[in-house]
């Protein structure tokens, strides 16, 4: 099952991704988790990437369309995989689906998690990430079980540099302008399939597992 999450920054991508990533027995492939290991471990790629992740805007398409065919041909990924954060431009699209016509394969999802941006402002501020296994929290919606800490990996939890009000409205205008799009293009491919991203998050999943399958 190969699938791809579409929604706003904040929307819940990486929480319902995760969640659809341990059910069904897939990779959840995040091109943010991706860019924040590696700006953790100081690659050259993480140098070039947070010069754009810091101001709110996208990591230019070059930089993210191989590296993200590359992982869908590793072994893990044969079964399917959870996109979530790729593709996020229509040049991103046209790439992976280059791609997948050669390799005989297509996309059967794509799940736009619909939260409007009033929202989303609110949800920021109370995330925390980790940035050793990509785990996600927030404060009052989904607190870890020690406060602080990596539920999954004992990590410190730290509020990304990204989750600044002033600009998680930059990303929301990038978002508007670049990413919705890909609504009517996923639409126009008959994959597109919408849930309710503002209700709790496990009916937000169940959503998703009726869409999916049991
Ligand atoms: P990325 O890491 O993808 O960030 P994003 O799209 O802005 O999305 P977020 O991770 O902020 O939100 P999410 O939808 O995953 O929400 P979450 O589940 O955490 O990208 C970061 C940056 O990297 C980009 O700005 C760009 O610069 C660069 N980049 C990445 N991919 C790129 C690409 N393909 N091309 C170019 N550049 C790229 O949830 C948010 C919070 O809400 C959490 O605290 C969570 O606990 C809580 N929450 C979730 N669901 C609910 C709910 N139902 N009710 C209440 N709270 C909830
Ligand atoms: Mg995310």
């Amino acid at each position: 099952m190969k699938i791809i999450m579409l929604g706003a920054p904040g929307a819940g991508k990486g929480t319902q991704a995760k969640k659809i990533a341990e059910k069904y027995g897939i990779p959840h492939i995040s091109t943010g988790d991706i860019f924040r290991a590696n700006i953790k471990n100081g690659t050259e790629l993480g140098k070039k990437a947070k010069t754009f992740m810091d101001q709110g805007l996208l990591v230019p398409d070059e930089l993210t369309c191989d590296l993200v065919v590359d992982r869908i041909q590793q072994p893990d990924a044969a079964r399917g995989y959870v996109l979530d954060g790729f593709p996020r431009t229509i040049p991103q699209a046209e790439c992976l689906k280059d791609a997948l016509d050669k390799l005989g394969s297509r996309i059967d999802y794509a799940i736009d998690v619909d939260v409007p941006d009033e929202n989303i402002v609110n949800r920021m501020g109370g995330r925390r990430a980790c940035l050793k296994c990509g785990a996600t929290y927030h404060i009052v919606y989904a607190a870890p079980k020690q406060e602080g800490i990596c539920d999954s990996c004992g990590e410190a939890l730290v509020l990304r540099d990204d989750d600044k009000p002033e600009t998680v409205q930059k990303r929301l205008n990038v978002y508007h302008e670049q990413t919705q799009p890909l609504i009517d293009y996923y639409n126009g491919q008959n994959v597109l399939r919408t849930v309710d991203g503002t209700q709790d998050l496990e009916d937000v999943f169940k959503q998703i597992v009726q869409i999916l399958g049991e």
